[in-house]
Order: C-alpha cells, then sequence, then structure tokens
C-alpha cells in the first residue's frame, strides 16, 4: 500500500476484501487507503483484481479505467472478447514473459512455488504416518518417500518442502539441467535416459516422443510400488498435461498412499484424479486434486501477489506521478497488454526467453574447434609478445633491485591470471574472500609506502589504497547482499 501511495496513487480497498487472508480493513486505512463498497472500488482509474471479473464488474468499469489481474486469456476466449467489447485496457499478470527483467511480477512462478509447498501440506495431511524416519523405544520408523514428478517452480518447492519435513525425495523432469538443482535441495534425481533428453532452451520442457514415453512410464511404474508419495506438476506451455500415472500405477501403490495433481486443471498427470477434489482409489489411495493450493495458502498468497502488482505498477509509473503508462514497445507490457483502450491486442507476439543464442543467420555459423583453438593461440603469442616487448627494456635499464621484484610482479600476473580464470562460477564467493586478503595486503603495503618517498611515490600508494579498499569494501558488500538472500529472518 505505502509503495502504491509512494508512486503517486490514491488507494480505495474495497471492504473484506483482505478477511479471507486475515488482513483487516483497519489495516489498510492504517497504511493510507480508504475503504469503498464495490462500486466505489471498481469506479476507480486502475482497478487491481484477483480473478477475471464477472460480467456484473466488469459493467461497474468506468470506459478509459485500467483492469489489471489473472485473465488467462488463451483459456477463456470469451472473456477476452468480452473485455474488447468495452472501452477499457485489460492486462493479464499471468501472461508475464519468462525472463529475468520480469521475474519481480510474475505471478505464475510466485503461485506455483506457494501451491508446490501447499501441495506437500496436504500430502502431509492425508498421509497416516510422519515424514521423517524414527528410531524410538517402540520401534524404528522409516521415512517417507515421496517423488517429484517435474522440476520446474513448483516441483522444486515441493522437493524442499518434503526434504525439510525428513522425506527421501526423488524427482524427475526431461529437462537434465534441473538435476542440479534438485540435488541442490536435497532430493535424489531419477534420470530418464532417451536420445530425446536435451537441455531446453526456453526454460519450458516440449512434447516428449514415444521413446520418452516408455522409459518414462517404466521408471514410473518401478518408482510407485516403492514410494509413499507421488506429487505431480508437470506441463508442457500450450499442451494438456503429460500423463504420467496410469491407472494400473496406481493400483501398484500401497494402501494409504497419498498422490497430489498439481496438473488436474489442465487435465491431470494422473489417471482418475478429479479437479478440486479429493479422492480414495479401491486400494486406498487418496488422489488430492485441488486446483486451488496457492489459494490454500492465502496471507503468503495475497503478500507475493500484491508484490507482483506493486512491481508492475512500479514499471508502468515511470514519473511515480499517479499516471499509469502503457509502453507498448517494452516487451513485458506487450506480452501482459489483451486490450488496449477497447482495441484487442491479444494473442502478443512471442518473446524470445532462451537463455541459448538462437541457431539463426550470422551467429549460428559454427565455430569449429580448430578455428577457435586458431584464434585464442594467436590471441595468447601476441600477449606474450607485447608483455615480452614491454618487460625486457624495462629489464635492461632497470635497477637490479627492482628487477627481482619485476620479475615476482609479472609471474603473478600470469599464476592470478590463469588461477582465477579457472575457478568454477560456483566458487566466486570464497575467491571474493580470497581477493580481500591480498587486497588487505596491498593496503597494508601501500600504507607503509605512503609519505615516505617522491611524491610519485605517494601518489601510487594512494591509488593503491584507494583500489584495495574499493576491492574490499565491494566485496564486503556483495557477500553481504548473498548471504542475505539465504538468510532466515
Ligand atoms: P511448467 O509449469 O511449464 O512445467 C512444470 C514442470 O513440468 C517443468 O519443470 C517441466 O520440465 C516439467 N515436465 C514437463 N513434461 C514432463 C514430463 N513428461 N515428466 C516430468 N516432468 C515434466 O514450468 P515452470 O515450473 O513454470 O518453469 C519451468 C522453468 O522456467 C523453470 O525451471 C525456470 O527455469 C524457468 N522460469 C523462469 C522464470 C523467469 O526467468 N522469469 C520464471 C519461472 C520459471
Amino acid at each position: 500500500m505505502a509503495m502504491l501511495l509512494k508512486l503517486g496513487y490514491s488507494v480505495t480497498v474495497e471492504a473484506d476484501a483482505g478477511a479471507a487472508s486475515s488482513f483487516a480493513d483497519a489495516a489498510y486505512v492504517e497504511a493510507g487507503a480508504s475503504i469503498g463498497d464495490a462500486a466505489q472500488s471498481w469506479a476507480a482509474d486502475i482497478v487491481l483484481g484477483v480473478n477475471a471479473p464477472s460480467r456484473h464488474q466488469l459493467d461497474m468499469l468506468r470506459g478509459g479505467a485500467t483492469f489489471i489481474g489473472v485473465l488467462s486469456p488463451n483459456l477463456d476466449p470469451d472473456l477476452v472478447e468480452e473485455l474488447a467489447s468495452r472501452p477499457i485496457t485489460a492486462l493479464a499478470l499471468d501472461a508475464v514473459p519468462r525472463i529475468s527483467r520480469a521475474q519481480s511480477l510474475d505471478v505464475v512462478s510466485s503461485m506455483a512455488n506457494i501451491a508446490g509447498y501447499r501441495a506437500v501440506v496436504e500430502a502431509a495431511h492425508a498421509f497416516g504416518r510422519f515424514f521423517t524416519g524414527q528410531v524410538t523405544a517402540a520401534g524404528k520408523v522409516p521415512p517417507a518417500k515421496v517423488l517429484v514428478a517435474g522440476a520446474g517452480v513448483a516441483g522444486l518447492a515441493a522437493i524442499g518442502a518434503a526434504g525439510s519435513m525428513g522425506a527421501i525425495v526423488r524427482a524427475t523432469d526431461p529437462r537434465p539441467e534441473v538435476a542440479d538443482q534438485v540435488r541442490s535441495l536435497g532430493g535424489e534425481y531419477l534420470a530418464i535416459e532417451s536420445p530425446e533428453v536435451e537441455v531446453s532452451a526456453t526454460g519450458y520442457a516440449k512434447e516428449m516422443g514415444d521413446d520418452y514415453k516408455r522409459r518414462e512410464a517404466e521408471l514410473y511404474a518401478a518408482q510407485a510400488a516403492d514410494v509413499d508419495i507421488i506429487i505431480t506438476t508437470a506441463l508442457v506451455p500450450g499442451r494438456p498435461a503429460p500423463r504420467l500415472i496410469s491407472a494400473e500405477m496406481v493400483a501398484s501403490m500401497k494402501s494409504g498412499s497419498v498422490i497430489v495433481d498439481m496438473a488436474a486443471q489442465n487435465g491431470g498427470n494422473v489417471e482418475g484424479v478429479v479437479p478440486d477434489q479429493s479422492i480414495v482409489t479401491a486400494n486406498g489411495v487418496t488422489i488430492i486434486g485441488y486446483t486451488d493450493l496457492a489459494g490454500r495458502l492465502p496471507g503468503q498468497a495475497s503478500q507475493l501477489y500484491g508484490t507482483n502488482l506493486v512491481n508492475l505498477l512500479k514499471l508502468m509509473t515511470p514519473a511515480k506521478d499517479g499516471q499509469l503508462v502503457l509502453d507498448l514497445d517494452d516487451a513485458v507490457q506487450r506480452s501482459i497488454t489483451v486490450v488496449r483502450d477497447g482495441e484487442l491486442m491479444w494473442p502478443a507476439p512471442p518473446v524470445q526467453v532462451s537463455a541459448v543464442r538462437p541457431a539463426t543467420g550470422a551467429a549460428a555459423e559454427p565455430v569449429t574447434p580448430h578455428a577457435k583453438r586458431r584464434r585464442s593461440s594467436t590471441r595468447r603469442f601476441t600477449t606474450v609478445g607485447i608483455g615480452t616487448a614491454v618487460f625486457l627494456p624495462l629489464a635492461a635499464l632497470s635497477p637490479p633491485a627492482l628487477l627481482g621484484h619485476l620479475t615476482v610482479f609479472v609471474l603473478a600476473i600470469v599464476i592470478g591470471y590463469y588461477v582465477i580464470g579457472h575457478v568454477h562460477h560456483a566458487l566466486h564467493t570464497p575467491l571474493m574472500s580470497v581477493t580481500n586478503a591480498i587486497s588487505g595486503i596491498v593496503a597494508v603495503a601501500a600504507m607503509v609506502q605512503i609519505g615516505h618517498g617522491s611524491a610519485g611515490i605517494t601518489a601510487l600508494a594512494a591509488t593503491a589504497i584507494l583500489l584495495a579498499s574499493i576491492n574490499i569494501f565491494g566485496g564486503f558488500a556483495v557477500t553481504h547482499r548473498m548471504l542475505a538472500m539465504f538468510s532466515r529472518s
């Protein structure tokens, strides 16, 4: 709320809007908003909603107003038509492209994260046992085994939640690049070996072929008979959810096992799932098909959704003057625009989300390893040549004491270049501590020199202290920020 006010807006909250998420009207008033009835709220210039508006709510919008909410324009063409028939602007927050810059407004991700956690809570609730293993005087309790199918945003959240409750967690995904992410959360990645498996260029999975499907079915059949809980999150954009768990696999599971099918809304990953319901099969397996998992943690869902909305408004209020500016040249804003002033803008042109460079045009020209080697060795020879050309005259002219220092200096540059250049990215933080230590030595050496020699030496020492200090304090600042990302408070 405070952020919206800072952006220059005045805010009216519909009475009892936050009641279901335990946010009282008084809290909004305290934060600077006014409370209005439905008609007053829907008559605003910008209406921030959650779900798609009803026809009655649309009728309350004034001409020229902007509605922002989750509109699922691809799944609901009737709504798109209805929106386009009015002189309004409609922005679908669930159509944010999957690019790093837009991550802070990506509602789909923030809700998938919450839903993944809640799926584990639902499974634990329906499962009649602990997740964690225990050795007690009364006997040994083995840990529950959980299989997570699909390790995207929701799947990773489920792996983290189930692992933290003490379960043994396994996960599958056709995108092999998620293996490390699964392991980093304490899960075991079950690879499906197939020639079709390849690193995804878009971050999303593609529809897999028959060979993969056969091998994946074998793996799921073996796992279903072994694990206690299966949480499925598998989706392929623009396609019905892939069917992963057949009725026979469900029948092979132990009585009391639980399946949570997070893809129930898109057709389901599990045969027999009923959307929005929890059913128990003849062999005692509970299949949960709730489609409102994120909404079952309303406080956090509201909080994250609110943050996504604020981040969008920050993007769209460049002057912080309470004026919403829709910039269609911006890929993010164009992607979410369904209707602009009554003009149908849907579907938006696709945004290249690939982290991998497209294999077209000049960029695609293959660089043979031979050519690469030739280019890099030419560069190396040139650098060594220049270095030698500078070093030799310096060595010839300098006094013997300086020559020793120069040799150490040149060796330090060469060794430092190769050591630091080959440090893996994941180890850059510890590397920073090492460079901090080196900078510390440099700073001390420079302090010893300052003021003892000529003006030139003092100037050099001062520069060395300045640069070393930037390195030291910068290093601490970056490390502090990184640690804050993992801090619990
Ligand atoms: P999603 O909801 O479309 O799919 C869920 C998961 O199902 C994916 O991991 C997919 O690989 C998996 N899947 C598909 N077919 C499967 C099969 N047959 N068996 C098992 N699993 C299957 O994807 P989600 O979770 O929304 O995101 C996918 C990726 O996109 C993330 O891992 C992340 O790398 C990227 N992403 C990027 C964002 C950004 O940069 N703004 C935001 C969110 C996600």
